[in-house]
C-alpha cells in the first residue's frame, strides 16, 4: 500500500494512462479525484474503481475550474497530497507545417494545463495539511526533438523544465512537497487512434512499427508508466524531487549499435 490514506488528483482519468494511474493509485490505498474534460469518461473510470474515487469534470487549461475543483475537493475530502498531471493531447507537424490551431491547442492543454495544476494543486496541497508529490506528464519528446512533433515537443519540453522550477520553489520553501516529470516513449493507447487513422493503419500495425524503434522491443502499455507515476508519488521517492524519469525501453539511452 504505497499510497495508504493519501488524497490524489489525477488528470486525465477518463482514458489511457490517466485511467491507469486512477486504477493503480486507489489500489495502493490512495482516494482519488477522477478529472477529465471528459465527464461520462471520468464518471465511468471513478464507477469501476468504486468507493474509493469519484469524479470531476476539469478542463484543465481554464484557471477558473482549477479553483472551483480544489475548492470541492478540500470541502469534501478534508486534504489533498498528490495531483497527477496526466491530460493531454497529441497534433503531428514539423515547424514547416505546424498548423497555428494544433500549437495552441498544445500549448494550452500540455503546457499551461499543467502549469495551473501545479500552481493550484501546491496551493491546495499546502494549504490543506497535505504532504506529497506533483507528477507531471511529459514524454521523450519533452528531452528530445522528433522532426514531426515540433509543436508537441515544444510543449512537453516546457512540461520538463516547469517542473524542475516547481521542484526548486517547494524544496526552498521546505513545503513538504516533490515535483517530478516523468517522459514515456509511445505507450499503447487511445492516444495513438488518430495516428494510425491518418497513416490508413490499424492500432495493432501502428505499434508494431513503433515497437520496432524502442531498444526492448515493445511500446510502453498504460501500466508501465502508471507504475512510474504511482512510485514518484510515494513516499519511496522522498529524496527525489526535479527529477525526470524516463520510461522508454532504453530509447534515449544511446544511439542504435554501429555493429551488425
Ligand atoms: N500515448 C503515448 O504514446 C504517449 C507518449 C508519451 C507521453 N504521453 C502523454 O501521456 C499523457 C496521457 O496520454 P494518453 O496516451 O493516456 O492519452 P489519451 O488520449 O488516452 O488520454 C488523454 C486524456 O486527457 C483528457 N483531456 C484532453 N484534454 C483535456 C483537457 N483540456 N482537460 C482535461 N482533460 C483533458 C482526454 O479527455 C483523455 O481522457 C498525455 O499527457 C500524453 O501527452 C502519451
Amino acid at each position: 500500500m504505497l499510497l495508504k490514506r493519501k488524497i490524489a488528483l489525477v488528470t486525465g482519468g477518463a482514458s489511457g494512462v490517466g485511467r491507469a494511474t486512477c486504477h493503480m493509485m486507489a489500489g495502493e490505498g490512495a482516494g482519488v479525484i477522477v478529472a477529465d474534460l471528459d465527464e461520462g469518461g471520468a464518471a465511468k473510470t471513478a464507477n469501476a474503481i468504486g468507493e474509493a474515487a469519484f469524479p470531476i469534470t476539469l478542463d484543465v487549461s481554464d484557471e477558473r475550474m482549477w479553483v472551483q475543483a480544489c475548492a470541492h475537493i478540500v470541502e469534501a475530502l478534508g486534504r489533498l497530497d498528490i495531483v497527477a498531471n496526466i491530460a493531454g493531447i497529441g497534433r503531428g507537424g514539423s515547424i514547416e507545417d505546424t498548423d497555428m490551431d494544433d500549437w495552441n491547442a498544445m500549448i494550452a492543454v500540455n503546457l499551461t494545463g499543467t502549469m495551473l495544476g501545479c500552481k493550484h494543486g501546491l496551493k491546495t496541497i499546502v494549504t490543506s495539511g497535505g504532504r506529497g508529490a506533483i507528477v507531471n506528464m511529459s514524454s521523450i519528446g519533452g528531452l528530445v526533438g522528433p522532426s514531426d512533433i515540433a509543436g508537441y515537443c515544444a510543449s512537453k519540453g516546457g512540461v520538463t523544465t516547469l517542473t524542475k522550477s516547481v521542484a526548486m520553489h517547494c524544496a526552498e520553501k521546505g513545503y513538504p512537497v516533490r515535483c517530478l516529470s516523468i517522459h514515456p516513449t509511445y505507450v499503447d493507447t487511445e492516444m495513438l487512434d488518430p495516428v494510425a487513422d491518418a497513416g490508413g493503419i490499424s492500432r495493432t500495425d501502428l505499434t508494431a512499427g513503433m515497437a520496432k524503434l524502442v531498444p526492448m522491443g515493445r511500446v510502453a502499455a498504460a501500466d508501465d508508466v502508471a507504475n512510474a507515476v504511482v512510485f514518484a508519488a510515494s513516499d519511496r521517492a522522498a529524496m527525489m524531487s526535479g527529477s525526470a524519469l524516463l520510461v522508454d525501453g532504453a530509447q534515449l539511452a544511446g544511439p542504435p549499435s554501429a555493429h551488425f
